[in-house]
């Protein structure tokens, strides 16, 4: 029987991953009723959030330490508790629970677990960024087909679902990223018009090639993208508000503008923020049909291909991501 495993905590709050967090050995504790013990095999990294919980700055989360981290994994059910019922040892399944993944084992309970075909790093991305972007394309966005999409971040975890989720639907997609090798990829993925905006001006091309607009501006970036979403959004437009990595960590900007209804009200246009945490009842559904789509081979789930292993990589790993390195999905190997 186990006896202890290995975990990470916020042990102390310095407002930065590395110096906050360290690993500790936990007891193991048999899965009671209704619960299971799993083998965590990767844990999906979450950078800008995992820092910002160093911070105390996610809002719905009041941070004592010790703390537990890491929100998504997947994993493999190694010994069942009693009145567990279609679930057996050796079965795959995912979890999405704040404190669940930077561990090596997690006792569940099986209400929160979703059953997988594969513990692999592609069916993690799956469940954890896909989801979200599903969800927020379709109850958040209102995506409907024939329209013009835009994304920045598009390269990234949650990003890469939303360029082809929305191009499935028959949409036109803009996809933003600021190298030429996540270029190159998302074009891969299908996106109509990549631009790197580090070489071209995003307010150009909207202005040049979008003269009608945006239907749908997806931004998880802030700041600059933002703006120039908010100025190119069409009639009708939405523009959806999924995290403002450029500026997280700064200082809330006082930005002279108009007041944003002059932007919005003669187009009947509107500023909606997406919070996965905030649609729960969605989720089952849209991992259901999310795995359906790329068992069938219709969607693709990019991991970033460096390599994170075991928990004292967890640090380089969220380092890895603030610095915008990432193509794909971070994950961590445990
Ligand atoms: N809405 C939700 O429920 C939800 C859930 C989880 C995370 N989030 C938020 O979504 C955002 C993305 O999170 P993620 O961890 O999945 O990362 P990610 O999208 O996989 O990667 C971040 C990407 O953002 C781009 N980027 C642009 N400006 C950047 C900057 N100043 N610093 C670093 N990266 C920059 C980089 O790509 P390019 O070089 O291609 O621009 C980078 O690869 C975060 O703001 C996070 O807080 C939201």
């Amino acid at each position: 029987m186990l006896q202890s495993y290995r975990k990470i905590v916020i042990d102390r709050l310095t407002g930065e991953f590395r110096s906050s967090t360290r690993i500790v050995e936990a007891p193991a504790r048999p899965p009671g009723p209704g619960e299971v013990l799993v083998r965590n095999h990767y844990a999906g990294v979450n950078g800008i959030f995992d820092q910002n919980l160093c911070r105390n700055t996610i809002r719905y989360v009041d941070v004592v330490p010790p703390y537990d981290m890491g929100v998504e994994a997947i994993g493999e059910i190694v010994a069942l508790g009693d009145r567990v019922e279609n679930l057996r040892i050796g079965d795959a399944v995912a979890i999405v629970k704040l404190g669940c993944a930077y561990r090596e084992y997690q006792t569940a309970d099986v209400a929160r677990l979703i059953r997988v075909r594969e513990a692999s790093p592609e069916i993690l991305a799956l469940i954890a960024s896909g989801v979200s972007a599903m969800v927020a394309l379709e109850r958040i966005a209102d995506m409907k087909s024939g329209e013009t999409v835009a994304v920045s971040a598009a390269a990234g975890g949650l990003g890469q679902f939303v360029v082809q989720l929305a191009r499935r639907a028959g949409n036109h997609v803009i996809a933003l990223t600021g190298s030429d090798h996540k270029a190159a990829l998302l074009r891969e993925l299908g996106a109509d018009r990549v631009v790197n905006y580090r070489t071209e001006s995003l307010r150009d091309v909207l202005t040049r090639e979008y003269p009608r607009g945006l239907d749908i501006a997806y931004d998880s970036v802030g700041g600059e993208i933002f703006d120039a979403f908010l100025d190119h959004l069409a009639m009708y437009g939405r523009l959806i508000v999924s995290g403002h990595t450029s500026d997280f960590d700064k200082p809330v900007e006082d930005v002279p503008h108009p007041r944003i209804y002059h932007k919005l009200y003669w187009k009947s246009a509107s500023v909606r923020a997406f919070q996965n945490p905030a649609f729960p009842q969605y989720f089952d559904d849209a991992a259901h049909r999310i795995l359906d789509l790329y068992y069938r081979g219709e969607l693709r789930a990019l991991v970033d291909p460096t390599p994170f292993v075991g928990l004292e990589s967890a640090a380089d790993a969220v380092e890895y991501l603030l610095a915008g390195r990432n193509a794909g999905k971070v994950v961590l190997r445990l």
